[in-house]
């Protein structure tokens, strides 16, 4: 099928990659030239496992092309929607210019019977406000919302665990899942969805058509539920403090009953990257326009522990050396929200880095993926590579992202043999503490003992 995938961000270029891969012919838009120029090329743009392969296959096959002209739309049978949706800059509602803009720039070339998919995360009711736009043309608008993970994207993309389709009205009561058409004869969009996704339907993936405010409820609501799920344990980490109990062996212990569930149970510094954060405000946002704020307050709570928990961290670094971190030097292992991701955006890892800074320690990072990015952003940092190099000399350590790197790799006894102090703070719960212990180091966790 002909598909055009409109914003080649984090979202867009993996969709637009995973979709010529399973063999549709796709053009990827945006309006960033330089974005453009390394798509087109073959080159990913920033950090994602298999992102690359399925980027060169599909340029190489004819089937993949990128362009900044948005008349190479025309002609597709589905138009995707994958720009960003951030938080504004003066609150906490998402900004929509992107969403509108796509919207806007895509109309004059969209033709009846085309589809539009959203796939962005957007307030609930965004879909029924554009609804109108997009079928003044003939064309008509459908939300799929987007459940990837970033570090898994190209799996979640091609065999995601669930397809959410939102249709209008009028077709969600005829969708039974067995009927293709409408009673008068209009074929029902998420029929061609069923279609552009064939390898996960064939698969049997669950395949829920919905309403329009359901879709984009489902989007939210699941990122609202996993930090509530890493803020409750984070919470708990917090009472462990003072308790003297130990959140690892708690969550071990809640995520045996299947209700609960381990997952998303990793007490640490708590979660940042460019959804959780963002979405779970301008869910409050969007909650308190539709006169529905007390039903979502505690995401607010939800934040601010999330956020106590960066102080946390920091606060374990500058007690350790007495109250004051003051020309010590520290090294930060991780960058990026996340392992398996560049991507530092609302991160936890540099939060802290920065703030050691600000109180004076000499700090040094490294990060096996994110360091460029981190750079560009932080340039008074110090940034090494090499994650031995930038052990040496250390009067301690803190581990912020859990890279295998750091977590798995990196045992205490060559650590001592780089290091100079022996202070270790595990920001992620990920180290084998006995085994630091043993080594000769102090060990600091995320609510344990
Ligand atoms: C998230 C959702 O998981 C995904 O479904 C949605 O489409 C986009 O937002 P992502 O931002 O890629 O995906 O990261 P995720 O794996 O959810 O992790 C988010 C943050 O939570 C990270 O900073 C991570 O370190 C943190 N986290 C995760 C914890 O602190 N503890 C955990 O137990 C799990």
């Amino acid at each position: 099928m002909r598909l055009s995938v409109i914003g080649c961000g984090y979202l867009g270029a993996v969709h637009a990659a995973a979709m010529a891969s399973i063999g549709h012919d796709v053009v990827g838009i945006d309006v960033d030239e330089r974005k453009i120029e390394t798509l087109s090329k073959g080159e990913a743009p920033f950090f994602e496992p298999g992102l690359q392969e399925i980027l060169t296959e599909g340029i190489e096959s004819g089937r993949l092309r990128f362009t900044t002209d948005m008349a190479a739309a025309s002609g597709s049978k589905v138009h995707f929607v994958g720009v960003g949706t951030p938080q504004q800059k003066d609150g906490y509602a998402a900004d929509l210019t992107y969403v509108n803009a796509a919207i806007d720039g895509l109309l004059p070339y969209l033709s009846p019977g085309d589809i539009v998919a959203g796939k962005s995360t957007v307030p609930v009711g965004t879909a029924a406000e554009l609804a109108p736009r997009v079928e003044a043309t003939g064309a008509t608008l459908v939300w799929n919302p987007e459940f990837l993970r970033e570090g898994w994207a190209v799996k979640d993309t091609i065999d995601p665990d669930r397809l959410v389709v939102g249709v209008s009205s009028h077709f969600a009561r005829s969708t039974t899942g067995a009927e293709a058409t409408t009673g008068d004869g209009e074929v029902n969009p998420a029929d061609v969805l069923r279609e552009v996704y064939h390898p996960a339907v064939a698969k049997g993936t669950p395949f829920i058509v919905t309403d329009l405010a359901t879709s984009e409820l489902v989007k939210v609501a699941a990122n609202a539920f996993l930090a509530t799920k890493i803020s409750f344990i984070n919470a708990m980490a917090e009472i462990a403090e003072v308790t003297g109990a130990d959140v690892t062996q708690l969550a071990d212990a809640l995520g045996h009953d299947e209700r609960i569930g381990r997952r998303f149970l990793g007490a640490g510094i708590g979660f940042g990257g460019g959804c959780l954060p963002k979405d779970i405000r301008a869910f409050s946002a969007r909650a308190e326009e539709l006169g529905r704020g007390e039903s979502v307050a505690f995401l607010r709570e939800v934040d601010a522990i999330n956020l106590r928990r960066r102080d946390r961290a920091v606060d374990l670094v500058v007690n350790a050396f007495g109250g004051s971190v003051f020309k010590k030097n520290v090294t930060v292992l991780g960058a990026a929200f996340k392992p398996h991701s560049d991507d530092i955006r609302d991160s936890p890892a540099l939060d802290v880095a920065v703030r050691l800074h600000g109180l004076g320690a000499w700090v040094t990072i490294t990060d096996p993926a994110a360091l460029e990015n981190a750079q560009r952003l932080h340039p008074q940092l110090n940034y090494v590579p090499d994650r031995d190099e930038a052990i040496r000399g250390a009067d301690a350590l803190i581990l912020v992202t859990e890279w295998d790197e750091y977590r798995r790799e990196l045992s205490p006894e060559h650590a001592s043999t780089l290091a100079t102090g022996r202070v270790v703070v595990d920001g992620r719960n990920g180290l084998d503490a006995a085994a630091w212990r043993a080594a000769g180091w102090t060990y600091y966790g995320m609510g344990r003992p």
